[in-house]
């Protein structure tokens, strides 16, 4: 019996590919939306990133499309409800990348609070050897209060890690059951997070519900002192607000792993703002948890393809519909 055909619109490593192909047969391999395009038609699964939009378009070239496995938790490149209509299974990578992006997210209010990125600019720039006056001091966050947007997987691990260095931890989410290991953390609405917290970080999903959630509102609520990190997905912040509450200091600055669009337009003004730290989305960016991503979005691909539940489905129902 011949092989279910997949496209791979990622790089895989060799050996990868090569266990893939015991199951399936890679009809094309890497990110190239011409070549993917073209071989939509033929496709039985999907493996690709945040990158390609998964959106009505695409579904209506693939009409053998059975399983779209994303490369990362994140799926908001994926028309989900067009892909659920159509019996297509939507798999993602949670979990694996849990801890990468939570890191990187303390490593941002570490950053912050010791002005890591000035004190690093000054001593490049020649100001230490110049006897130049430093950058002003930092702080220390224990005793700050760190405010979490979306308490799932991602947001509970820099609670456990925000709480290492004796901060405060609020969260805002809907569901306020208390977590274990992390019952000191409190639940509270958004306005009151907003208007506590030294440092808000954003860790919800991308979709309807989150588009915008931080507006010109929003951030008016935030202390002038107060910093917004968001390494969740770009326009889960009304980026025009931000741009506003940044050149006006109604709060103090910004460390923005995702933007909207990405990448930017050259004359994003947030990247030449000197309280703006911008990093080009690489919160899962470590050699480990980017292989442990390849692997759980390999296992998704197969299993699917191959009739066997995948470890990470978001729209399960549609497997449970099939004969
Ligand atoms: C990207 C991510 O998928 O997991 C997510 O939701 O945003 C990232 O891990 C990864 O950078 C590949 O584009």
């Amino acid at each position: 019996m011949s092989k279910p055909a997949a496209v791979i619109a990622i790089d895989l490593p060799a050996g990868l590919l090569e266990d893939l192909r015991r199951s399936v047969t890679p009809i094309v391999t890497g990110p190239d939306p011409a070549a993917v395009d073209a071989a939509l038609p033929r496709a039985e699964g999907i493996l690709c990133s945040a990158l390609l939009p998964i959106d009505e378009a695409r579904l209506a070239r693939a009409p053998n499309l059975k399983v779209i496995a994303n490369f990362g938790v994140g799926y908001n490149n994926v028309d989900l409800g067009a892909a659920t209509a159509r019996g297509i299974a939507v798999c993602n990578t949670p979990g694996v990348l849990s801890g990468a992006v939570a890191d990187l997210t303390m490593a941002l209010i570490l950053a912050i609070a010791r002005r890591l990125f000035e004190n690093a600019a000054y001593a490049r720039g020649g100001g230490w050897s110049r006897r130049e006056p430093p950058p002003p001091l930092g702080w220390d966050p224990a005793g700050k209060t760190l405010g979490i947007v979306g308490f799932g997987r991602i947001g509970q691990a820099v609670a456990l890690r925000a709480r290492a260095f004796g901060m405060e931890v609020l969260y805002h989410d809907l569901v306020t059951a208390p977590v274990d290991g992390l019952e000191d953390c409190r639940p509270v609405p958004l306005d009151e997070l907003l208007e506590l917290a030294d440092v808000v970080s954003l860790h919800v999903n991308l979709d309807p519900s989150t588009h915008h959630l931080i507006g010109a509102a929003e951030l008016a609520r935030m202390k002038p002192t107060a910093w917004l990190i968001n390494t969740s997905r770009g326009p889960v912040v009304d980026q025009a607000a931000l741009r506003e509450a940044l050149a006006s200091r109604a709060i103090a600055g910004a460390a923005l792993d995702v933007l909207d669009p990405e990448p930017p337009a050259a004359d994003e003004p947030l990247l030449a703002m000197e309280n703006v730290i911008v990093l080009p989305h690489i919160g899962s960016a470590t050699v480990e948890t980017r292989a442990a991503m390849r692997d759980l979005a390999v296992r998704n691909l197969v299993a699917v393809l191959t009739g066997r539940t995948p470890p990470a489905c978001v729209n399960p129902a549609v497997l449970q519909a099939r004969p």
